[in-house]
């Protein structure tokens, strides 16, 4: 079996043999998907634009699923970023729906703390990512009875022990991490047989991507998130978005 004979028939591409494991990953997440919208109807997938959202941005759209897909459009993201809502419209027709942070908020902090307050300290820095995503991430999900995300357990010391579901107390609302298992390789071998839409910063050494002040190009040998919020250490780099990954591990420890 071959994996774009799994796509739909949106692939652009020539049928590509990949091996039989990728093929079953790929039925596998469809059919996950396919199981979260019977179970939750309004679940919306939360996209930041990045790889990993995108294969499942191609799973939803070209599956002919119902599920929205939403981004936090934080006011700081790269152009390129914002470049592939445009892609995303392009290729399969449909718009990723856009929450931004309350200008007013914004517009205080800014005041209070300067343009450039995240590099001070990690309580000013999580300040920023409360207004600009936290709470914009709030308003999407409000009503929902479930959210869809792209984490994966090899992305980070916090996403370790992620499981496939979850009760997700931090808002009060189910949450599905249909990706946990997959490698990084996993997610590039579907992008490029399936030809799906990818933000060009990948291909510039940036394998982990947010706000463009607070993300940089990795080295080589460097850890996947090693360039979100460099300057701070491994264990606080989680911006609210996903508050209950490190109590998860913590409590599996038994700490
Ligand atoms: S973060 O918490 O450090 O920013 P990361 O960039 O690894 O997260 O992304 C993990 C998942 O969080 C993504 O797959 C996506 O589901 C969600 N996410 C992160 N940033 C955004 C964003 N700007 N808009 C919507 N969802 C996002
Ligand atoms: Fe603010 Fe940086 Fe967080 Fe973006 S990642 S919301 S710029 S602190």
């Amino acid at each position: 079996m071959t994996i774009s004979n799994l796509s739909h028939g949106l692939s652009t591409r020539p049928p590509a043999s990949l091996d039989t494991g990728l093929a079953r990953r790929w039925r596998e997440l469809v059919d996950r998907l396919s199981q979260v919208q019977r179970r939750y109807p309004d679940a919306a997938l939360a996209s930041s634009l990045a790889a990993e959202d995108m294969v499942l941005t191609h799973a939803i759209y070209g599956s002919g699923l119902d599920l929205e897909v939403f981004t936090l459009d934080t006011g700081r993201l790269h152009a390129e970023t914002l470049g592939v809502l445009d892609a995303v419209d392009a290729r399969y027709g449909r718009r990723v729906t856009v929450y931004r942070p309350d200008a007013a908020a914004v517009d205080a902090h800014v005041a209070a703390h300067g343009a450039h307050a995240f590099y001070e300290s990690v309580e000013l820095r999580k300040a920023c990512c409360q207004i600009r995503k936290v709470e914009p991430l709030r308003r999407a999900l409000a009503g929902r009875g479930a959210w869809i995300t792209g984490q994966r357990r090899q992305q980070s010391t916090t996403r370790g022990e992620l499981p496939l579901e979850e009760h997700d107390a931090t808002f009060g609302l189910y949450k599905f991490n249909p990706l946990a298992e997959w490698s990084e390789e996993d997610v590039w071998a579907v992008i490029r047989t399936l030809d799906i839409p990818y933000n060009p910063l990948h291909d510039q050494g940036y394998p982990s991507i947010g706000c463009e002040p607070c993300t940089r190009a990795i080295r080589p040998g460097e850890d996947l998130r090693a360039g979100r919020w460099w300057w701070e250490s491994s264990d606080s780099k989680e911006c609210g978005l996903h508050a209950g990954n490190r109590v998860i591990s913590v409590v599996a420890r038994g700490d």
